[in-house]
């Protein structure tokens, strides 16, 4: 046999080798016993030397690309190889069931922030946001409500540390902030609703917590009236809590609205409940020196805002009487929502 023949033949024997080895170390074996210092391949390569000057160039050439044949389905095996160590090792069962949800679920108050919420995007209202760590200006001075005004301490507000009086930074006692921060940032008309967590040092009760939930609502535009509020805002409540409910709006006072507005609440529920209205939020029609602060002109605009706290709307919604319920996690209370 010819030394290109013979080439030839150890080539195809190592090909066959490489191409069938079932897994990495075998692989290893089969190179090595081709092109390792005693395999196959390298002994013929020895034998180069001893050829006739004139034979040695074709079969330099040859042994060069049978080399290269040998590299590359080398590195392809090994490629498919590696990749089948990576596969798990039992075969997948498609009969098995599929991921399951996790158990549990989406707490009460959540549920009826985003029904609100959704309520009020079928009437056109984006969501806007703020931050939870406000300051003076924003949650006071801005809303109408400078520092030695009666409002202010009714809020008992928690101030952080750190800052002159005038620039504390305080948590937020109300939504009603963010009414001043969109404002500030966009032009009218507006028509936002703001979801949120408020803070107040209220001591807790049946009533009461430190922390709750609020959603504020504001709404800028040319001409707009309490007829529009008022529409609105019942729209809303029917559509969450059915067509039986009704709202009774009861004049109040809020430095950031004139008038102002307190909303009571009736519905079956709240009488099985015991009471006869419930008290669910604050609203009026934005105040011109609101308007005057953030840049609008109160001759061109009009507007009205409101604020509802969701514990409350969550409790009417399903006949829960203390709210504290909502804050202590026990899970027989929350997986009956
Ligand atoms: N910020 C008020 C509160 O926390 C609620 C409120 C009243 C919000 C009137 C408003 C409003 O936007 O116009 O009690």
């Amino acid at each position: 046999m010819s030394l290109l023949e013979q080439i030839d033949s150890v080539k195809q024997a190592a090909l066959a080798e490489l191409r069938s080895a079932q897994d990495l170390p075998s692989l290893e074996r089969a190179k090595g016993g081709a092109l390792g210092a005693e395999g196959s391949f390298t002994s013929l390569m020895k034998q180069l030397g001893s050829l006739a000057r004139e034979e040695r160039p074709a079969a330099g050439k040859a042994i060069n690309a049978a080399k290269q044949e040998l590299e590359a389905a080398l590195q392809e095996r090994r490629t498919e190889l590696e990749l089948k160590a990576a596969l798990p090792k039992d075969p997948t069962d498609f009969s098995l069931p599929g991921r399951r949800r996790a158990p549990g679920r989406i707490h009460p108050l959540t549920q009826t922030t985003a029904d609100i919420v959704r309520a009020f995007r079928r009437l056109g209202f984006a969501v806007a946001d703020g931050p939870e760590i406000e300051d003076e200006y924003h949650c006071f001075d801005a809303l109408n409500t400078p520092a030695d005004h009666p409002a202010r301490d009714s809020q008992d507000t928690f101030f952080l540390a750190g800052a002159a009086p005038g620039q504390r930074p305080l948590l937020r006692t109300h939504t009603s902030s963010v009414q001043i921060r969109v404002m500030e940032k966009q032009a009218p008309p507006i028509r936002i609703v703001v979801p949120g967590r408020v803070f107040r040092r209220d001591n807790a009760d049946a009533t009461h917590n430190p922390t709750f939930q609020q959603i504020e609502g504001l709404y800028v535009d040319r001409g707009v009236t309490v007829g529009d509020l008022k529409g609105t805002v019942t729209e809303v409540f029917q559509s969450l809590l059915g067509n039986e409910v009704k709202l009774r709006f009861r004049p109040h006072y809020f430095s950031y609205t004139e008038p102002s507005f307190e909303i009571d609440f009736t519905s079956p529920l709240v009488k099985k409940m015991g009471k006869e209205w419930l008290e669910i939020a604050g609203c009026g029609m934005v105040h011109p020196a609101v308007f005057e602060r953030v840049g609008y002109d109160p001759e061109v605009w009009s507007g009205w805002a409101f604020g509802f706290g969701i514990e409350r709307i969550a409790m009417i919604r399903y006949g829960i009487n203390d709210i504290r319920l909502f804050y202590e996690n026990d899970v027989r209370f929350l997986s009956q929502f």
